[in-house]
């Protein structure tokens, strides 16, 4: 199974929405497996399929520390929400390196379709409730940073280029 490319945040692909899945079949559970592999590999807790430049509506979470909790969520929606919020300190494995806190609401309730096309419907809390709306906001092509301030978003477009210029010239060194 091959680990596949991530990309990396301010790539314009990470901007592309979503398709839902229409079947939950074979090549949906090879993404599924792929998608974990490479979440594993980067050390990740969870991976939208948009950051592997898969555009259907398909996550990946697992906020185990022992690495045991691999949950596949296929078209997820957030049924209901409360009101009351958190604030959590988020990082992505598309902007490598760069932390920041962001509000959401504290839980969630979702219902998705597993990697065996059952449907799905429990509440998250915590990090997996964090983790959950953090996925889905990718699969509609958006990323954490756009909820910071212009400023830190310019910062860290900024960073991240001279990291990738950095990176290219090694390569070629
Ligand atoms: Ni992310």
């Amino acid at each position: 199974m091959p680990i596949l490319e991530i990309l990396n945040y301010p790539d314009a692909r990470l901007r592309t929405v979503a398709k839902p899945v229409t079947q939950v079949d074979d090549r949906i559970r090879q993404i599924v497996k792929d998608m974990a592999e490479t979440m594993y590999d980067a050390r990740g807790i969870g991976l939208a399929a948009t950051q592997v430049n898969i555009h259907e509506r398909i996550i990946v979470v697992d906020v185990t520390e022992d690495r045991n909790g691999l949950r596949a969520l296929i078209n997820p929606e957030v049924i209901s929400s409360s009101a009351q919020t958190k604030v959590h300190q988020e990082g992505c494995l598309s902007v490598p390196g760069v932390y920041d806190e962001v509000e959401r609401p504290d839980l969630v309730r979702i219902r998705c379709l597993d990697e065996n096309g059952e449907t799905q419907e429990f509440e998250a809390d915590g990090l997996l409730s964090v983790c959950i709306q953090h996925e889905m906001d990718h699969l509609q092509g958006k990323v954490f940073v756009d909820y910071l301030s212009r400023l830190r978003q310019s910062r860290i477009q900024a960073r991240l280029q001279k990291q990738s210029r950095i990176q290219a010239q090694t390569a070629r060194a």
